[in-house]
């Protein structure tokens, strides 16, 4: 039986004894390389190798950016991982008011030359008076930002001029039910005045912590209650009434800064605490019950300015700019807190009543009443701290920013044509 393995190589080649010495190919010799790179997939290989290359270099931290914000920023940091946020030292020296525009985004250096990357942005109560502007200012910086509401006290209105921009989402949700949402940073500002802002804080907190991004709480001046300390310092425990009729908005902060701490010691989870003080500006709910807004609607509907008690008890009131200025720097910063936000110019209820009368309506009556339950004496925010770590002060006094306001209320009270306001 024949075999198909037999060799017959023989039979076909033509064995030259003679050496002769090959040719000289110099072409052949030039693409030698280039055949044993297509041999194999090499050159694919080659390839995927220039790109890692280039992603290393491309995203590596540059030497020259190391830390910058260091030197600004002189007191203890709290966090367990600090971040490499980007804090322009130079910019905010001679501007410290300017945007962010080159704040960074939280997992990475941009190398000089490259635009900054939008961060993803869950802003809950994003309907509501303060969360509006926050949300205006972050799509204006280039981020995409996420609004969750229930439109219990927000609407929509005060956010529908970005319906239609890519970058932003509205999820009617309460925050009181869970919600799985992949961002990098959380401003928590939804808060009902009652215990449902603890429930709300704990599912945010949550989510922080499930998916690694930095959460910022919105606590409040009145956690200082009617405070034994004037002005009021960070470091000032307090003076709340447990039982008293604010208690449930009042130990509901304070709960909601707890839980905070909490899962920032025990879990890691980055956080900021702002306490913010009166702030007041176009698109504030028309009949909240807050100071500012009541006067102006009153002495726009030619009611008589309601004054509780003998009128002596003092406040301070900041613009709602001033605040989403003072949040967004917290928020980027390296800081925890708490700091507190507000403007420390101190009115009386009267004082305020009579620039009230300046702006809208001089012949516009003052009428008193019994003082409520609890209501502190005196309110006035120590801001040292948020001056000397963060680089920030309120800008827009008193008289700047209430005529902003009374042309808001009175386009909404009489119905005049635009809806909402913007920030100074
Ligand atoms: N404006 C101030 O003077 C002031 C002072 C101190 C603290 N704060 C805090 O700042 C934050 C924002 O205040 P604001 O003045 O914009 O109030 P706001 O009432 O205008 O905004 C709150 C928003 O949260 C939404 N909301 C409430 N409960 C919710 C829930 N369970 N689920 C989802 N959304 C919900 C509301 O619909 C609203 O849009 C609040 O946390 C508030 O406690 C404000």
């Amino acid at each position: 039986m024949s075999s198909e393995l037999t060799f017959r190589g023989h039979e076909t080649q033509q064995v030259n004894d003679e050496y002769s010495p090959k040719p000289n190919k110099p072409w052949l010799s030039e693409i030698r390389p280039i055949r044993y790179l297509l041999r194999e997939q090499r050159l694919v290989f080659v390839l995927i190798g220039i790109a890692i290359a280039t992603l290393f270099f491309t995203l590596a931290p540059s030497s020259s950016t190391t830390s910058p914000a260091s030197s600004s920023f002189s007191t203890v940091r709290y966090e367990p991982h600090p971040i490499s946020y980007f804090e322009h030292e130079s910019e905010s020296k001679t501007t410290p008011y300017q945007h962010h525009t080159a704040a960074v985004h939280s997992f990475g250096k941009v190398p000089l030359g490259l635009k900054r990357k939008g961060l993803r942005i869950v802003v809950t109560g994003g309907a509501g008076f303060v969360g509006s502007h926050l949300v205006d200012r972050l799509i204006e910086r280039g981020d995409s930002v996420i609004v969750v509401d229930n439109f219990f006290t927000g609407r929509k209105e005060n956010v529908m001029h970005h319906f239609g921009n890519p970058r932003f989402e509205l999820i009617r949700h309460d925050v009181v039910e869970p919600l799985l949402l992949e961002v990098d940073q959380i401003y928590h500002l939804a808060c009902p005045a009652s215990p449902t802002n603890v429930v709300g804080t704990l599912n945010m907190l949550g989510l922080a912590k499930r998916i690694g991004a930095r959460f910022l709480l919105t606590s409040t001046s009145e956690v200082y209650g009617d405070p034994l300390q004037h002005p009021q310092k960070e470091t000032y425990w307090g003076n709340v009434n447990p039982i008293g009729v604010r208690s449930c908005y009042d130990e509901g902060k304070r709960t909601a800064e707890t839980l905070t701490m909490d899962y920032h010691r025990g879990a890691e989870v980055e956080v900021r605490i702002a306490r913010i003080f009166n702030t007041y500006g176009p698109r504030m709910c028309l009949d909240d019950g807050r100071v500012v807004s009541n006067f102006v609607a009153q002495a726009l509907r030619k009611e008589p300015l309601t004054v509780y008690g003998d009128g002596k008890q003092t406040r301070s009131f900041q613009y709602v700019s001033d605040l989403v200025e003072g949040l967004m720097r917290l928020m980027e910063g390296e800081h925890v807190g708490p700091f507190n936000l507000g403007n420390p110019g101190e009115f009386t209820m009267l004082e305020l009543a009579k620039v009230v009368q300046e702006t809208i309506d001089p012949e516009a009556k003052i009428e008193y009443r019994p003082n409520t339950e609890d209501d502190p004496h005196k309110r006035k925010p120590d801001i040292t701290k948020a001056k000397e770590q963060l680089g920030w002060e309120p800008k827009v006094d008193l008289h700047t920013g209430l005529p902003l306001m009374v042309s808001d209320f009175r386009q909404r009270i009489f119905g005049d044509h635009k809806e909402g306001g913007t920030v100074a």
